[in-house]
């Protein structure tokens, strides 16, 4: 499919996105979210693919939702479209998918980024939940995810204020994993997919299931859930695999399986 506001490649396991409305600083409007869930659809039921980066331009990675689309909508209009709703499809995900941002994530921007599994970003990222100014809340998980990435105390600052975070601070404040030099930061990203990509596909996806469990249950039963997982593990020809190559001294070659 064609696709006008985003770009999608394959390099090699990895699928790539790039967010494409420069003159819009990549702002999240209907069509693009569309699109973004159409690409990472596709993605997630292709085989070959084992790792996803989701990307921007230098300037900005999403400057957040389209402000210019969103300003005529009433209540009724917002609630009967269920605005925002179909950007949860980046987080319902099944693969990983690393964040790559540079420059402004700010509002549904910074909540696209969070959606991901982690967020490499760029020394000129700056990442803000800026809806108060607007006379909204952060409305793409914002108040959610912001406090348990943060803490309350920043992340209610953020809010509260629209004040923007650089890459340093969110480093320091767990936002971000790291902060990669701009000019490297999508040759990073992709090394990193590659690796992850090259892991057996299975298990990548239930180490991010369960990695995403322990946001939504207590520890004693994310612990079980993990306990369980780890289990079946030993049903899957890539642990054989993966150990057997251990004890030879030699390269695993997973086959998925
Ligand atoms: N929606 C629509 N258009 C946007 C946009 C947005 N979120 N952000 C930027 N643009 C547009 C601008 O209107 C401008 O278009 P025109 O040339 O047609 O005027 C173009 O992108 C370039 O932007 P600026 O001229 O403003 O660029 P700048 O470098 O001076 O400033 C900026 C950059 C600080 C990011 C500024 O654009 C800005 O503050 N943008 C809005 C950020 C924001 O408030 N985001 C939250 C949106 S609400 C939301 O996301 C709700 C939610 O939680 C889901």
């Amino acid at each position: 499919m064609g696709y006008d506001n985003i770009r999608v490649e394959k390099r090699g396991k990895v699928g790539l996105i790039t967010l494409d409305r420069p003159k819009a600083l990549n702002a999240l409007n209907s069509a693009l979210i569309g699109e973004l869930g159409t690409a990472l659809d596709a993605f997630e039921k292709d085989e070959r693919i084992g790792c996803i980066v989701l990307t921007g331009s230098e300037k900005a990675f999403a400057a957040g939702a389209d402000i210019k689309e969103m300003q005529p909508h009433d209540f009724a209009k917002a609630y009967i479209d269920d605005l925002i709703t179909p950007l949860d499809r980046v987080s319902r995900n099944r693969k990983p998918i690393i964040a790559a941002v540079a420059g402004y994530a700010l509002g549904g921007g910074c909540e696209l980024a969070m959606m991901c599994d982690f967020i490499l970003a760029a020394d000129t990222a700056k990442f803000g939940q800026p809806e108060i100014t607007l006379g909204v809340i952060p409305g793409a998980g914002g108040t959610q995810r912001l406090t348990r990435f943060v803490g309350k105390s920043k992340a209610m600052e953020m809010c509260l204020t629209g004040r923007m975070m650089d890459a340093e601070e969110a480093e320091r404040s767990g936002l971000v994993s790291r902060v990669i030099p701009a000019n490297d930061l999508l040759e990073e990203a992709l090394k990193v997919a590659d690796k992850i990509a090259d892991f057996s596909l299975p298990v990548v996806m239930m180490t991010k299931e369960s990695v995403d469990r322990s946001y939504e249950t207590t520890l004693a039963e994310g612990i079980r859930f993990e306990r369980r997982v780890f289990h079946a593990m030993f049903a899957l020809e890539d642990q054989n695999e993966g150990m057997t190559a251990f004890t030879d001294k030699r390269k695993p070659q997973f086959t998925n399986k």
